[in-house]
């Protein structure tokens, strides 16, 4: 099939690129400002060579482990990206079913498409809702006693959004949502029909879990976008996280921590992980790569609360190196995307087999037959030297 021809993440990006009008595409693929942390989190995995063993029986790869307290099939997990239904009809619905086919974690955005409750009927896996503590703290405890009621296993609270990023790239494309209709996105739209037509119903548009509380307030879906991110609070502290944490009682992760010191406070807290992120890299322009502060957090913390290295993930062998340094697993955001929008949810499963294959591939050849044995000295650091 078509999707067969895509060997690797990259070659799902181009499908997207080809598919999708200019602005959707570049609404995924962009980040803030210069783009400088959007390319670094990637390109800062090369920095870091695998030491391979040899001559260990490889013949039986171990990958299971537990994440948010949940099995899961290898450390990979799904992050929660907003507007999915813009990329692909089935939306949320499409990326975690492939989820739950690989047996691995599913995160759903508050900015997501699909109602919380129709994801959890939908999808019997191990699950994930991203929340955000709101200006209205009665908006943010309502969300987390739907999550209780519809069986979420755990929360992530993103908090490195306290105002928008600047993503230039979408306000050259004009992004809007719906589109508006000038000449150039027209154009683009007439270009890509299979995206379009649905799209022009505007059902792709609706944020399936906050309109309901805020729609008499917005004229429209872009207004109703605008609307939601003005109502996260910008004064949020660490004892609204306590607060969090209580109100929810079961694993919460903190997601945006960069440096030692929020990751042990965050656990100080009352969380049970950290998601090492920069929200790839479409907020703070200039944060580091979460890969180059995993050592130093998981030393912070301690063995038992996760760590996700979430940000910049393209190959199977980044997540070996991610654990190497001491991650539990990683997470992904625009590979997904980019599968999702080449080809719906056997896209998404295309990617997972892919990147499968990769890691254990990978492990082998490292000489690591066990999830558990991988360690520091599996990794080095080119720009520290030879050890
Ligand atoms: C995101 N991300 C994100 N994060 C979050 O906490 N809430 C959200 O609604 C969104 N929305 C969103 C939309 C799109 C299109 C992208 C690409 C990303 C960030 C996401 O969860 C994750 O941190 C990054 O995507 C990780 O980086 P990579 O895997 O894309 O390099």
């Amino acid at each position: 099939t078509r999707l067969e021809r895509a060997n690797n993440v990259a070659d799902l990006r181009l499908m997207a690129r080809r598919r999708l009008p200019r602005p959707i595409f570049d609404y995924i693929d962009g980040g803030a400002d210069d783009e400088v942390s959007l390319r670094r989190n990637a390109t800062a995995f090369a920095q870091y060579e695998l030491v391979p063993d040899v001559l260990n029986d490889v013949s039986n790869i171990r990958t299971e482990t537990r994440i948010f307290g949940q099995s899961s099939r290898w450390p990979l997990m799904l992050s929660p990206t907003g507007l999915t239904r813009m990329f692909h009809d089935r939306a949320e619905l499409a990326v975690a079913g492939a989820a739950a086919r690989h047996g691995l974690l599913y995160s759903l955005s508050t900015m997501g498409t699909t109602r919380l409750e129709d994801l959890a009927q939908a999808f019997a896996g191990p699950k994930v809702f991203q929340i955000y503590i709101f200006k209205d703290r009665g908006l943010t405890a309502e969300f987390v006693a739907r999550c209780r009621d519809a069986g979420f296993h755990g929360l992530a609270l993103t908090v490195d959004t306290p105002v928008a990023g600047n993503r230039e790239r979408d306000r050259v494309s004009g992004l809007s949502l719906p589109p508006k209709l000038t000449l150039r996105s027209l154009l683009s739209f007439a270009l890509h029909p299979s995206w379009s037509l649905p799209a022009l119903t505007g059902s792709k548009f609706d944020l399936a879990n906050v309109s309901h509380k805020i729609d008499a307030l917005a004229s429209g879906p872009m207004s109703l976008f605008n609307y939601v991110g003005s109502q996260f609070d910008p004064s949020i502290g660490w004892r609204d996280v306590e607060w969090l944490a209580r109100e929810w009682n079961g694993p919460l992760a903190i997601k945006g921590v960069m440096t030692p010191d929020d990751a042990r406070r965050s656990i100080a807290s009352g969380a049970t992980g950290v998601m090492i992120s920069n929200h790839g890299g479409r907020q703070l322009d200039g944060a580091p790569a979460p890969v180059d502060q995993i050592e130093a957090v998981r030393n912070a913390v301690g063995d038992e609360p996760d760590v996700i290295c979430d940000g910049g993930i393209r190959r199977g062998s980044d997540i070996v190196k991610a654990l190497a340094l001491g991650a539990t697993a990683c997470s992904i955001g625009r590979p997904y995307l980019y599968a999702l929008a080449a080809g719906g949810q056997p896209g998404v499963d295309h990617l997972l087999t892919l990147l499968r294959e990769e890691f254990v591939r990978t492990m082998m050849l490292a000489g690591i037959s066990d999830i558990a044995s991988v360690s520091r000295r599996h990794v080095r650091n080119r720009a520290r030297g030879a050890v």
